[in-house]
């Protein structure tokens, strides 16, 4: 009998310990963000890491009475990984949102865990087409390969360059690009002669670089993921492609903020399209990147840095619109249609697509104070990702 109270009590004991934490527990709201914070994609997570830590410094951490919580975990870039990583967050840690994605495979392995447990996924860097497409629960803060391919393909035959030969990343991104650049380039009156597709693991370029030379196109279109511009950049010069009269065009992947300014003279002239420039002249760009700056031992944020940052924002914003109530799903309807100005010019989260819509710009390499930046000289504006009409 005594025993038997005694066990009783323990039990109303834990009961009440549990219910006693429960509020607690409740209170906090947990972001789950999984990046490459090691290997070949390191820059990016690196990136995105320090840029929602910037956001969280100069916002709070309190959010509709939430305490937010950030957990960090690095997948290195395999999607086997993220899976894994998505699944114990959810499971384990109970997270609300879950948010990262450095490149596509991972994106694409976490979207069935989003839509089977209701949890909001921002990708904040992967950027092939049809990621939003993949699961109802996504919503993207980067941009899309179409969305800023197009502008380059435009731009290019207005300036000379007639025939073009294209080189990717052998995945989703850079079939994207090479797709949607050659398609437009080609109806405006272009020359596609040549596509070359490079793997994504531990390119080796020359070959490639040495077959552009032989076929001596007017111009190398370039997509290769963050993180692989310089490489590129560094072998082109190498080559005396420049010399041999062969300019090199691309989206802006490769001309990385986060690697421009050790590319060297051999960068300079490069015109690329893309969504954002750390030279980006408004006020809201210049705050961003000082404090960006000081917080980071002067690293300078790249397109990966605002692709995070905006990202956080979303999630804050929608905390704040559902009220921290509502699971999920409130908080997915409260993502929808966001509208504010990003570091990189107006944006707006289409509730449709749940892609975002950005200004895109043309820019071109120039020194400035001695520094390497993309310097924008044309936009177009509020461009949707022309993948999704097809
Ligand atoms: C992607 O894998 O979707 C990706 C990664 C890096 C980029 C662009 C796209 O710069």
């Amino acid at each position: 009998m005594h025993k038997r109270t005694l066990l009783q009590a323990a039990a109303a004991a834990a009961l009440l310990g549990a219910s006693g934490l429960a509020p607690a527990q409740d209170n906090v709201f947990k972001i789950g963000l999984i990046l490459p914070m090691t290997g070949q994609q390191a820059t990016t997570g690196r990136q995105i890491e320090a840029a929602a830590r910037l956001w969280m410094a100069q916002n709070g951490d309190t959010v509709a009475g939430r305490k937010i919580q950030l957990i960090v975990r690095d997948d290195t870039s395999l999607p086997d990984q993220t899976r894994r990583l998505a699944q114990e967050l959810v499971v384990n840690e109970k997270v609300n949102v879950l948010a990262g994605m450095g490149i596509t495979p991972s994106a694409l392995a976490v979207a069935p865990i989003a839509t089977q447990s209701k949890t909001p996924l921002v990708v904040m860097a992967a950027a092939t087409s049809s990621i939003t497409e993949a699961s109802p629960y996504i919503v993207r803060s980067s941009f899309t390969l179409p969305q800023v391919s197009v502008a380059m393909a435009d731009w290019a035959p207005k300036n000379g360059i007639k025939t073009v030969v294209t080189l990717v990343s052998d995945y989703g991104p850079g079939l994207d690009a090479e797709k949607y650049f050659s398609e437009r380039f080609a109806f405006n009156g272009g020359k596609v002669p040549e596509k070359l597709r490079v793997p994504l693991r531990n390119p080796d370029f020359a070959p490639f670089l040495q077959k552009v030379r032989d076929l001596k196109p007017d111009a190398l279109f370039v997509f290769v993921p963050s993180g692989a511009g310089a490489a590129v950049m560094k072998q082109f010069g190498e080559r005396g492609m420049d010399k041999a009269g062969i300019r090199l065009i691309g989206t802006g992947d490769v001309t990385d903020d986060d690697q421009l300014n050790d590319m060297g003279d051999v960068a300079l002239g490069v015109v690329t399209s893309h969504h954002y420039s750390a030279f980006h002249p408004s006020p809201a760009n210049k705050k961003f990147v000082a404090e960006f700056m000081k917080a980071n031992k002067n690293l300078r944020p790249n397109f990966m840095a605002v692709g995070g940052y905006d990202g956080m924002r979303v999630i804050y914003e929608a905390l704040k619109k559902s009220g921290g109530k509502g699971g999920g799903d409130a908080l997915l309807a409260a993502m929808k249609g966001q509208i504010f100005e990003s570091p990189r010019g107006p944006v707006f989260i289409d509730a449709q697509t749940r892609d975002i819509v950005q200004n895109v710009y043309l820019r071109k390499v120039e020194k400035k104070d001695g520094q390497l930046w993309n310097v924008e000289f044309d936009v177009i504006k509020d461009v949707k990702d022309p993948g999704k009409s097809k």
